[in-house]
């Protein structure tokens, strides 16, 4: 994957599988929501294949395509709701545009979303109203409206303090056993990784390519590789 001919990451190979928490891993810059656009069909890779069970992303047809898209749904980092509307509004407007779901079954569906992330009752409660910690969990409720079969969300712990941060995590966790929903998530919240991740990608900066895949307690345990463990680690093996 890269920018014209600035090429940022190459020979990269993994698989999602269903059901996973998976999270895209590494230091600042190395390219992880760059992979995330790439992986929610907003940027096409430099070369290669993003496949979808069997069907290649890239070479499918429009039609094809935009299926693929609605099977997912994505949380970017800020929670990017529209601070004029209500939560309620705001969760309702992809039923809005995607479904022929009457006025009383959207009231029902956005009942339902708030309550699955803990803000009942928050309907008609405007974004700058509640706190950070809501904010994401009401843009995670928008994410779900249309039950994607995955979630993408880019760093969603940014800008939160530590408690909050946790019941974010508690709350993926919660929703993919739950719900079944496949989770990726971009992060380099050490705490989260371990936390909730089932399995990763770690993209290597200095080497361009990704290093490890798995998951990531796992390869804390069994990885050698020294970029890696100083990653997992925060350093501390380098500074022992
Ligand atoms: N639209 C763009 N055009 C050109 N280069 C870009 C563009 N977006 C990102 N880059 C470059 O690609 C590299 C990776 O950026 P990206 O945002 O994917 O990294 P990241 O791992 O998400 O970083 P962070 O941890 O800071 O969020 C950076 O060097 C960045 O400058
Ligand atoms: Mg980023």
């Amino acid at each position: 994957m890269g920018y014209g001919d600035f090429v940022l990451m190459r020979d990269l190979n993994f698989t999602i599988y269903h059901g996973d928490i998976f999270i895209i891993m590494g230091g600042s810059g190395c390219g992880k929501s760059t992979m995330m656009t790439i992986l929610i069909g907003l940027k096409s890779p430099a070369k290669g294949r993003v496949l979808y069970d069997d069907t290649d992303f890239w070479a499918a047809d429009q039609q094809t395509r935009e299926q693929i898209i609605r099977r997912g749904g994505v949380m970017y980092q800020s929670g990017a709701l529209w601070s004029s509307m209500t939560l309620g509004e705001n969760i309702a407007l992809p039923l809005e545009i995607y479904t022929n779901l009457s006025t009383a079954e959207v009231d029902e569906v956005v009942e339902l979303k708030l309550e699955l992330v803990g803000l009942a009752g928050f309907k008609d409660f405007y974004p700058s109203e509640i706190s950070g910690g809501m904010q994401k969990r009401a843009g995670i409720a928008r994410a779900m409206a249309l039950d994607p079969e995955i979630l993408f969300f880019d760093e969603p712990s940014a800008g939160l303090d530590p408690v909050s941060a946790r019941r974010l995590d508690d709350m993926i966790i919660e929703l993919s056993e739950s719900m079944g929903t496949t989770m990726v998530v971009v992060t380099h919240e050490l705490a989260s990784i371990f936390a909730i991740g089932t399995n990763s990608v770690f993209l290597d900066v200095s080497k361009r390519t990704m290093t490890a895949t798995g998951n990531p307690n796992k390869l804390l345990a069994e990885s050698h590789d020294p970029t890696l463990h100083m990653f997992l680690t925060r350093g501390e093996t380098l500074e022992k």
